[in-house]
This record gives C-alpha cells, structure tokens and sequence, in this order.
C-alpha cells in the first residue's frame, strides 16, 4: 500500500499492510488480527507530523472512525465529541461557525483529531491541553477501553504521556473538548490583535488565524512539509541571560517553570539558512522553522539535513534544537 500520499513531507513509502478501521469494533479487530499473526503495527494519523520510512513493515492502521457531535452543554461549557478520524481544520471550523470557542486559535492546523493530543498541538497562544476534558484510547495489547482526564495526559510543550509512558501502547479514538459560547477571545500573540477587534466572532479570529498561516507556512498540498521541524528550545534563565547579551533581538519567552522559550526559527534565520536549499530538501524562505520538500528526496536525506542544521545552531549560538515531527517504524 502506497503512503506516499498519506504523508503531509510527500515522502515515497510503502507499507506492507494496510487498514484504516471506520468503527472501534473494527479497530479492536484488526489489532487482535495484528497480534495473531505477529505483525507489528504502526498508527497513522493524517500523516502531518510524521517521516516515513521507504518501507513499513507489517500492518499500518489508520483510525478512520470520523464522527463528532455536540453534548447538550451544562451551564456555560459544551462538550465536544470528535473521533480520531475526524479532521482537525474541519471540526474548528466547524465550531468556530456554531459560535463555539475554544478551538479557533488552532484553525489550520493539519491532521487528523486523533493525533492532536500526542504532540499537544498549539499554535497563536493556545495549546490543545486547555480544552481537552478526556482522551478515550484502545489499550492496544488487550484491546481494552479506557478514559483518561486532562491531568492525566501530562500536556506540555509539544508534549504528552502519548509519546512517552504511553508511546506505543495506545490507540486514541476520541477527544472530549470542552468550550463555550461565552466570548473568550484570546488575541496576544504576534499581531492577531490588529487583525480581528475585541468583538469578533470565533469564525473571524479562526479566519484570521487562517490567513497569518498562509502567509507563512507553506501547502503541504503545494510544497512538502510537516510544519515546525524543530521545537523551541527551553534554556536555562542563565543560558538565555548571556544570549540576550550578545544577541539584543533575541525572541524569547519566559516561562512559568523559569526557563526560557528561544525561536528556534529566529536562530536558523540568523545562522543565514533561510531560504536555502540543499538536494532535495531546503529550508522555506518565509518561516525557518519548517523543512520542506521539493520532491525526490528520502527519509535519510532529510534526516542528514536537519543534522547540518542542529550543528549550524549549536556551533552559533550552543542551543541544540530537538527534532518535531516523529519518525515511523
Ligand atoms: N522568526 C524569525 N525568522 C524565521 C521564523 C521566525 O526571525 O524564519 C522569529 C519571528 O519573527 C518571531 C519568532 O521567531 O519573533 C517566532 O516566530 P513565529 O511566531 O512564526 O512562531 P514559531 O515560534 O516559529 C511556533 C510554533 C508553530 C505555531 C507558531 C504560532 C513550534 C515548534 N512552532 O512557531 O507551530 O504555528 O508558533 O503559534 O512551537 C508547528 O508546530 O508545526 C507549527 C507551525
């Protein structure tokens, strides 16, 4: 089965096996098959923060189970029902309509909703974790059910107990999302203040999420990318003292641990890499951040790149970036 589409990066890849399971039943059964016959099994998601390799063996299965629907709300929250199939742009969209809010930051971000929760997407000052109530998951070992709270999911930066104690272990196939219809604007980051008014309905500072987006990022439908490649590096308060020093513009956060958040896309740009091209890879020329692919490339290839990279940055500035997206098999 060919996932040379199935991947937002656009890399070649065939899977040996393939089941995208539109029901949990079906899932359940298709892991049990998996593990009757000694397959390994690898979980797919949209395939947006994720590098492939040319071959995955045994049996890949992407949840296709893509329902959702709306709880009749208590008091002033509404709960959110969305499968993991269900496409994550979509469903904020979706609410952001209904006048619903909480969700509409994160609007165009790529994949699927079952995959939201490992990586704890954010983006625009709102991360996933603040609007998740529970993750319901399929225990893949013995196929059991199984709910687990917010406070269980150990939500970070980019982080979640999904890709550490429960890596592999679990298959997601609901999120439970909790907004609301009271206005609750959330406008501080970058320039989205001057973009929407105070007043605005969730559909226009989704819209206007959407836009500062496609001036950035680039198509994965057009240009072969995963999003951030990178995360942002946390230091210590010490480290990022002696980089504020040297470097005055140095974008920096400061977070409630007492670390602090550094761009990671303002040091590649100030190591001159923007814009640039190696083989079949290149760094976009609008957000550093991002990888993209322009075709013809493998998995190693770009591996080896985001390698040069790390070294540049650690060899400037003694930052060492962490890969993004996850690779698979
Ligand atoms: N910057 C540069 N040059 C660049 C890119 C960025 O100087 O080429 C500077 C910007 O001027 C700004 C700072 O770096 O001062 C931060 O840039 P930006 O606001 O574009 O956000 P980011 O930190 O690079 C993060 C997320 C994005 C998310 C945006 C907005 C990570 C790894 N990335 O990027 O998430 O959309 O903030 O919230 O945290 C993703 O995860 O795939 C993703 C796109």
């Amino acid at each position: 089965h060919d996932l040379s589409g199935a991947n937002t990066l656009g890399l070649p890849c065939v899977a040996e096996r393939f089941a995208a399971p539109r029901r949990v039943d079906e899932l359940r059964e298709v892991l049990a098959l998996a593990g009757h016959r000694g397959w390994r099994s690898t979980l797919l998601g949209g395939g947006s923060n994720l590098i492939l390799p040319e071959h995955l063996p045994g049996l890949v299965i992407q949840p296709s189970m893509d329902r959702w629907w709306i709880e009749a709300g208590v008091g002033d929250t509404v709960r959110v029902h969305a499968e993991a199939g269900v496409d994550w742009h979509g469903l904020v969209m979706a609410l952001a309509g209904r006048g619903l809010w909480g969700t509409e930051n994160l609007a165009l971000i790529p994949g699927r909703c079952g995959a939201a929760p490992i990586q704890n997407i954010g983006a625009y000052g709102v991360e996933l974790g603040e609007v998740i109530e529970s993750v319901h998951l399929l225990h893949l070992d013995d196929g059991r059910e199984s709910v687990l709270g917010a406070d269980e999911c150990d939500f970070g930066y980019r982080d979640s107990i999904f890709k550490r104690e429960l890596a592999d272990r679990v298959a997601i196939t609901r999120l439970v999302l909790r907004l609301t219809p009271t206005p609750r604007p959330r406008l501080g980051y970058g320039d989205l203040a001057n973009r929407v008014g105070e007043a605005a309905p969730p559909l226009a500072v989704a819209e206007a999420v959407c836009a500062v987006r496609r001036e950035k990022l680039p198509d994965p439908a057009v240009l072969g990318n995963a999003g951030s490649f990178f995360k942002n590096p946390l230091v210590a308060p010490e480290q990022a003292e002696r980089l504020m020093d040297e470097h005055p513009m140095l974008p920096h956060f400061f977070q409630p641990d007492g670390r602090v958040k550094l761009a990671a896309g303002w040091l590649i740009d100030q190591c001159g890499l923007k814009g640039r091209r190696e083989g079949h890879f290149g760094v976009h020329d609008r957000q550093a951040l991002v990888l993209v692919h322009f075709g013809g490339g493998s998995a190693e290839e770009l591996l080896a790149f985001a390698e040069r990279i790390i070294e540049r940055v650690q060899a400037r500035f003694g930052v060492t970036l962490e890969r993004e997206p996850r690779l698979a098999g």
